[in-house]
């Protein structure tokens, strides 16, 4: 891919190792026809339905609270992958999502910074953001590798809040980057640094594969001295190897590293697998870092309604039969409220456990425990719900209420005289 239009002269090259090798390691452009010269951009497949709900969901909650209390009311988005902005079809990619964030949220000043690295892509990205960024805005949409473009994103965020996507095709950015991006200094309040990272399975898969082979091309040494340096020493290796399956290695890498950088870091993780259809193993892991628990709850929540996305997008509405000149009937709807009826089920019985338990229902501590087997699946009206049926029966006070649910703290109310 992108080399083979070798970089301009005068503007940073592209290292061959991220852009083709990466490109050959990723499964994201696997099945799709080749229109344009970058084959992951003709449409979209269902698990960047997934990936992109999530950003729109939660990236203004990111931009609402981390902004509220800056005396400027700036913040920064990276895109350190940023592709061509939108698909073929039209179909915003996370530059364009983001560029109509920055339309959209007049209370805050959203400063953005893309990189592209390959040539193609980048021109394309350039052009859309120049017709679709407010005029007033704050942009700019770089050439070159992400690597060789950190130090000037890290100035460009100054002290700002940062909230940065890394969306690779393959291994992606190194241990030392990512923790640098995570602990920078800044003047004021709260860390205010997030990272959204894609961690492809595939690409970890297939370069783990390597490891059982009796010869190494240079190239293919290379990548694993790259997966090295991505996750911070040899350790994968031992683990890679120690699984039978390839995407349960990768689920146990990707664990492990996260806990590695939360380590170095001192942020908490969340780790969300994104599958092209339920019987496929995950195409990759999104792992998002935060120091802040209103960070890791409302990553929760965006998951849960992109995978609500992701399930529609899975199966569409049935086309209208022409010869009957009746719509068939959709069954999605329908599904999705018995999904929903068993997540509202399953919370409510997780509760009265916790509470027999414990005595008192702490959301902020024991969310994971109340939301169970549909963690991921359920958002917080059905923790509500839930939580709702206990103080309809007497056993849970105060009422639990959609405002602040993130914080509630109920107990059992006090027996009668
Ligand atoms: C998965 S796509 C990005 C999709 C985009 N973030 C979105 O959601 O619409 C990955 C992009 O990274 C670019 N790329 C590959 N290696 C890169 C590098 N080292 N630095 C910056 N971009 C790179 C590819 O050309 C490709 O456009």
């Amino acid at each position: 891919m992108g080399v083979s239009t070798g970089p301009a002269s005068g503007e940073p090259p592209v290292p061959a190792h991220d852009a083709l090798e990466d490109y050959a390691l990723s499964d994201e452009a696997g099945g799709e026809s080749v229109q344009t010269d970058d084959p992951f951009f003709v449409s979209k497949q269902a698990a960047a339905v997934f990936k992109h709900k999530l950003l729109k969901v939660y990236f203004p909650k990111f931009a609402g609270k981390a902004g509220s209390n800056e005396p400027d009311r700036r913040l920064v988005y990276v895109d350190t992958h940023a592709g061509r902005g939108s698909y073929d079809d039209g179909t915003p990619g996370s530059p364009l999502l983001i560029a109509q964030n920055v339309a959209g949220m007049t209370q805050r000043q959203i400063d953005c910074l893309f990189v592209e690295a390959r040539r193609s892509n980048h021109q394309h990205l350039k052009a859309l953001l120049e017709r679709e960024m407010p005029p007033t805005a704050v942009w700019d949409a770089l050439h070159g590798a992400a690597s060789e473009h950190l130090n000037h994103a890290l100035s460009f965020a100054a002290d700002s809040p940062l909230f940065m996507f890394i969306d690779p095709y393959g291994l992606g950015p190194t241990f030392p980057e990512v923790t640098r991006i995570l602990n920078r200094p800044r003047r004021g309040f709260g860390s205010k640094t997030e990272v959204l990272l894609n961690f492809i399975s595939g690409a970890f898969a297939r370069a783990g594969g390597y490891l059982r082979m009796n010869t190494l091309t240079p190239q293919r040494l290379k990548t694993l001295e790259h997966l090295d340096e991505v996750l911070n020493g040899p350790w994968w290796r031992d683990a890679y190897l120690s699984v039978d399956v390839p995407s349960a290695a990768v689920k146990q890498i990707a664990a492990e590293y996260a806990r590695r950088v939360g380590n170095a870091t001192g942020c908490r993780s969340t780790l969300i697998p994104v599958k092209n259809r339920a019987h496929h193993v995950p195409l990759y892991w999104l792992v998002h870092f935060t120091k802040h628990q209103d960070g890791v709850w409302w990553m929760r929540e965006a998951a849960s309604q992109a995978s609500a996305e992701w399930r529609r997008y899975c199966s569409p509405p049935p086309a209208t039969d022409d010869d009957t000149l009746f719509a068939l009937e959709d069954p999605f709807p329908g599904e999705e409220l018995t999904r929903q009826q068993q997540w509202i089920d399953h919370i409510e019985s997780n509760a009265r456990r916790v509470l027999d338990r414990a005595k008192v229902i702490n959301v902020p501590v024991d969310a994971e425990e109340l939301y169970g087997e549909a963690l991921g699946l359920a958002w917080s009206k059905h923790l509500r719900q839930g939580l709702a049926r206990l103080y309809d029966d007497g056993l849970l006070q105060p009422k639990p209420l959609a405002k602040d649910l993130d914080k509630y703290v109920g107990v059992a109310p006090p027996a009668g005289p």
